[in-house]
């Protein structure tokens, strides 16, 4: 079973492979949604961009990006930047171990945003 470590609630759960991570997230307690995305976000359909993550190791034991998550995160600002590992929780299937940042802030002044 694939383990899913969440960093900053320092928190482990194993989940089925194939785990929807928003759905196992939830399931464990682990907030994903800033602020008043909590009440206001898409339930999972990919489309408010408010469970973003960070994917900071195990990538490749996820799914690959789809076509409404791609087109979601192009119009993102957060997106930019963080290309190779964020991800949106919503529309990532678990199929091996991962460790996760949930509500990566928006790095305005990093180094690729204004390049
Ligand atoms: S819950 Fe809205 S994009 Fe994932």
């Amino acid at each position: 079973m694939p383990t899913i470590t969440f960093t900053n609630e320092k928190k482990e759960i194993q989940v089925p492979a194939g785990a929807n991570l928003r759905k196992e997230a939830i399931r464990a307690g682990v907030q994903l949604y800033p602020g008043v995305h909590q009440v206001v976000n898409c339930h999972g359909f990919g489309q408010c961009g408010s469970c973003r993550v960070l994917v900071t190791k195990g990538m490749e034991n996820c799914s690959k990006r789809g076509l409404m998550e791609s087109a979601r995160m192009a119009v993102s600002l957060a997106y930019i930047g963080n290309e190779s590992q964020m991800r949106l929780a919503c529309q990532t299937k678990v199929n091996g171990d991962i460790t996760v940042t949930t509500k990566p802030p928006l790095n305005l002044f990093g180094e690729n945003f204004f390049s």
